[in-house]
C-alpha cells in the first residue's frame, strides 16, 4: 500500500502581495540623472517568492536590467516620486507590502529642461534638491493598512538604526543589510540579513538572494499567522 501524502505548500494562497524593487531616477537634465546601485535582485527574488507560496503578487520595479517575471502584475516606474504614486494606488486591498526599492531621498527641485552646458569659468555647479515624500510612512498611515515590511540598507550600527527605521516608520517588520560589504547587498548575488519586530531577531546568514528570498517569504508568512 502506497500512501501520498500530498504536502501544502502554498503558504500565501489568496494572499495579495504588494513588492517594491530597484533604483529610482531622478532626472538632472533630459540626459542626466542621480540614481543608487540597487540593481533590483532582492526585491525580483522576492516576488518570484511570493508566486511560488501562491500569493497574488504585484511588483513595481524602477530601472533594472531584469527580464519581467511572469505569473505577476508588473508596474514600472522610474521618478521616486512616480514610484510614490504607483504604490500608494496599487497598495489599496493588498495583505502585504514589502518596500524593498532604494529610493531616492531627494530629487532636484527644478530639474533642467535642457543638457547643461559645460561652463569653462565656473568649474563648480550645485543643484538646488529637495527630499521626497517617504512611501513606507505614508502606507502606514493609511486606515486599512497591509503587513508593512521594509528594509534597512546601512553602512554602520545596521541592528541600532533599522530598529529606529522599524520604529519611525511603524512598520511589522524590518529587514536589516549590510550595504557596505561588497560581497553581499547592492548588485552582488549574496546577501545577509536580520529580520527584526518587535517580539524578535532573526539572523540569515550569507546566502543567495533566492534562498533568502524564501526564508522571508517564509517569515512573513507565519508572522501574519500569529
Ligand atoms: O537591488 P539589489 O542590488 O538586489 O540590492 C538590494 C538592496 C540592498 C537595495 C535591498 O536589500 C535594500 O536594502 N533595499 C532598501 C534600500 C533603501 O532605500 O533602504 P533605506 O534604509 O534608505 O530605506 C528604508 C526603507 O524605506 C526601505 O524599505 C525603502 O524602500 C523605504 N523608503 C525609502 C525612501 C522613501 N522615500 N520612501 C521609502 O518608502
Amino acid at each position: 500500500l502506497i500512501i501520498y501524502i500530498m504536502k501544502n505548500t502554498t503558504t500565501l494562497k489568496g494572499k495579495k502581495i504588494l513588492i517594491s524593487a530597484g533604483p529610482t531616477r531622478e532626472p538632472i537634465d533630459p540626459i542626466r540623472f542621480i540614481s543608487n546601485r540597487s540593481s533590483g535582485k532582492m526585491g525580483y527574488a522576492l516576488a518570484e517568492s511570493a508566486v511560488e507560496e501562491g500569493a497574488e503578487v504585484t511588483l513595481i520595479s524602477g530601472p533594472v536590467n531584469i527580464k519581467e517575471p511572469k505569473k505577476l502584475n508588473f508596474i514600472s516606474v522610474s521618478t521616486a516620486d512616480s514610484m510614490f504614486k504607483a504604490v500608494l494606488h496599487h497598495v489599496i486591498g493588498k495583505d502585504i507590502f514589502i518596500s524593498v526599492a532604494a529610493v531616492s531621498d531627494y530629487s532636484l527641485k527644478n530639474p533642467y529642461k535642457k543638457k547643461l552646458k559645460k561652463n569653462n569659468k565656473d568649474s563648480l555647479i550645485s543643484l538646488d534638491m529637495e527630499e521626497n515624500k517617504d512611501i513606507l510612512e505614508a502606507v502606514a498611515n493609511l486606515t486599512n493598512r497591509p503587513y508593512l515590511v521594509g528594509f534597512a540598507a546601512e553602512t554602520d550600527n545596521l541592528k541600532k538604526n533599522a530598529r529606529k527605521k522599524l520604529e519611525n516608520k511603524k512598520l511589522d517588520l524590518i529587514v536589516a543589510n549590510d550595504v557596505s560589504r561588497s560581497d553581499i547587498g547592492f548588485d552582488s548575488d549574496f546577501n545577509e540579513a536580520i529580520l527584526i519586530d518587535s517580539q524578535e531577531e532573526v539572523f540569515v546568514p550569507k546566502t543567495n538572494k533566492n534562498r533568502l528570498a524564501r526564508e522571508i517569504i517564509n517569515h512573513i508568512s507565519m508572522k501574519i499567522k500569529e
